[in-house]
């Protein structure tokens, strides 16, 4: 009796764990003509695993279910090898019918016909996606999406003891494509876990960045405390919609009555929406065409326009991108002054995309930049700081804001595959004057302090070098090397006031003509302790003092363990966790 139960026990267990790494081959494919095919399904487990093959062009394909389109999206099916798999969810269709519809461009391959894709003999139907990482550059202490595409981070708030952080994610390729809010939520602001994705695609379009609130005092009527979102709806044209969450942001419900912001400029994009207690109303930022719009409200679905800024104003050799608007101390003067945020692409300085702002006034209703026209003043002097926003209701009046790490110049080539961009680590933003001008002030977050292990001896591939520079007199040269000639010199000279990164021979730069550089920034005065963050794939360098910033993707073939300071300076590393 004992041994038969025993053995109903084993057996359970392994009808279970069968179930649970069950995959089924989709073979009910029928090729409909040379640049269609029909794929017939009835799940019994969670996920379509789809086969990628990045090389390839993009197939338009939709799934059908009961007669109804349920979801479109574009996918670089495999035609002759299979780079990975990308999940598609069929937890709500099990047992059902469901039809893969899928359509090839004109151009596809000219070799081989539809019928002969390896796709074919990949496509399956799967319990579980693993998400294991499988990746050298992935970072330990940098959010990343677990699968698939990011860019810009997008509508960032505090609640509850909880960031959260929503970003452009594409969840069928690790290129842009299929704009769709990602979610992910940490309780140390640098440490994330995948919630799932939040806003999906729909029939106004994918779903591009923008903001979120907390609406405390249940101003829209979605609830008291209710996370509402505003996004662009890029379809046929941009325009801008909100959805709510009752949840904290886990799920949103998109509102009956979108869009509710419309206009006939096509770059009209990336609403940044907040609080603003001056004028106790909202307010919202948003690109459109070479100028920022500015808008209010009372309840966050009616929009009043107030002004544009922009014209004739700072860098004008790209596209007005991603904006957000803040009132930040100035350091040491009891003053407080408005910065605005525009990120630019391309025109940075050096090559694609960066974050230039403006500081001034603002009452709610116009921004007046307090600098000349022409100055225009970069928050970070790297390659691969953009789409910077930052966090709404963020504890203590901090304004934390975390950018993209990367350039739309390469971004869709860097060489990963599993996942493909980074972001940022988080920094406080303030302000400091240096010359009669306002600058912004940028430091690594507080949280990050938490991370630091046990001081080492040897650089690591997730550490932070923290180096007191002794003397003003010379330049400290601060160089990262590995076994295989890679480097990366890092060079603060006080003369002429300039710190600088190059990565020319930082490792693989050959994904790209734009990769190599020697980014280089201004000091705004001396600086007294540098802060170095190594992440993987990334190297984030501050002047603890806030007046640089910069910050430069690296692809090196092993970690940098070697550190040479050249100059008069005091270096400890930090293993960081
Ligand atoms: C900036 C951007 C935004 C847009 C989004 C689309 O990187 O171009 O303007 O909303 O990316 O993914």
């Amino acid at each position: 009796m004992m041994n038969y139960k025993k053995s109903f026990l084993i057996l359970a267990c392994f009808f279970m764990l069968l179930q649970t790494h069950a995959q089924s081959k989709v073979t009910e494919i029928n090729q409909l003509s040379d640049n269609h095919s029909l794929a017939r399904i009835t799940p019994h487990q969670r996920y379509l695993l789809v086969p990628i093959e990045e090389k390839e062009d993009y197939a338009a394909l939709k799934v059908i279910v009961d007669n109804q389109i349920v979801k479109t999206f574009n996918a670089k099916i495999a035609v002759d090898h299979i780079d990975y798999f990308v999940p598609v969810a069929l937890d709500s269709y099990q047992g059902k019918q469901v039809l893969l519809d899928i359509t090839f461009p004109n151009n596809r391959r000219s070799t081989g016909a539809v019928k002969d894709f390896v796709a074919w003999k990949e496509l399956k139907t799967s319990d579980s996606f693993d998400t294991t990482n499988r990746e050298k550059y992935r970072p330990v202490y940098h959010h990343t999406p677990l699968w698939g595409w990011m860019n810009d981070p997008n509508g960032m708030f505090y609640k509850d003891g909880v960031w959260h952080l929503y970003f452009q994610h594409n969840p069928y390729g690790s290129q842009w494509e299929n704009m769709t809010w990602g979610h992910s939520t940490s309780k140390d602001l640098v440490h994330w876990t995948f919630e799932g994705d939040a806003i999906r695609p729909d029939a106004l379009g994918t779903i591009f960045s923008g903001s979120a609130v907390v609406d405390k005092n249940n101003t829209a009527g979605f609830g008291n405390g209710a996370v509402v979102a505003m996004y662009t709806s890029a379809g046929a044209s941009q325009t801008q919609s909100i959805a709510y969450s009752t949840d904290n942001g886990k799920t949103f419900t998109k509102y009956a009555n979108n869009p509710v912001l419309t206009a006939d400029i096509p770059d009209f994009r990336d609403p940044h929406m907040f609080w603003n207690e001056d004028i106790k109303a909202w307010n919202l930022i948003l690109a459109a065409g070479q100028e920022m719009n500015i808008y209010s409200s009372k309840d966050l679905k009616h929009w009043t326009l107030e002004s544009s800024f922009g014209h004739g104003y700072g860098n004008h050799d790209g596209v007005w991108e991603c904006p957000d608007l803040m009132k930040l101390p100035v350091n040491g003067t009891g003053k407080e002054k408005w910065l605005l945020i525009c990120n630019i692409n391309p025109g940075g300085p050096f090559g694609g995309s960066a974050t230039q702002y403006f500081v001034g006034s603002f009452d709610g209703h116009k921004f007046i930049c307090e600098s000349k026209p022409e100055t225009t003043k970069w928050m970070d002097y790297g390659k691969d700081h953009y789409a910077t926003v930052t966090f709404d209701n963020a504890p203590d009046n901090r304004h934390v804001a975390i950018a993209w790490m990367s350039n739309w110049q390469y971004a869709n080539q860097v060489p990963t595959m599993q996942f493909r961009s980074v972001n940022s680590v988080p920094r406080d933003l303030g302000l400091f004057t240096d010359g009669g001008e306002t600058y912004v002030s940028v430091v690594p977050s507080k949280e990050l302090l938490a991370l630091r292990g046990a001081k080492t001896g040897k650089p690591t591939e997730a550490c932070e070098l923290v180096i007191n520079i002794k003397s003003q007199s010379k330049p400290t040269v601060i160089t990262l090397s590995n076994d295989k000639h890679e480097q990366v010199v890092m060079t603060y000279n006080p003369k002429e006031r300039t710190f600088s990164m190059d990565r020319t021979q930082s490792g693989n730069t050959a994904f790209s003509d734009m990769f190599k550089a020697t980014t280089v920034a201004p000091t705004h005065g001396t600086i007294s302790q540098l802060r170095v963050f190594i992440d993987k794939c990334s190297i984030e360098a501050f002047d603890t003092a806030g007046k640089m910033a910069m910050t430069n993707l690296v692809f090196p073939t092993n970690p940098y363990d070697k550190l040479t300071v050249k100059g008069t300076a005091r270096t400890v590393i930090y293993t960081l966790k």
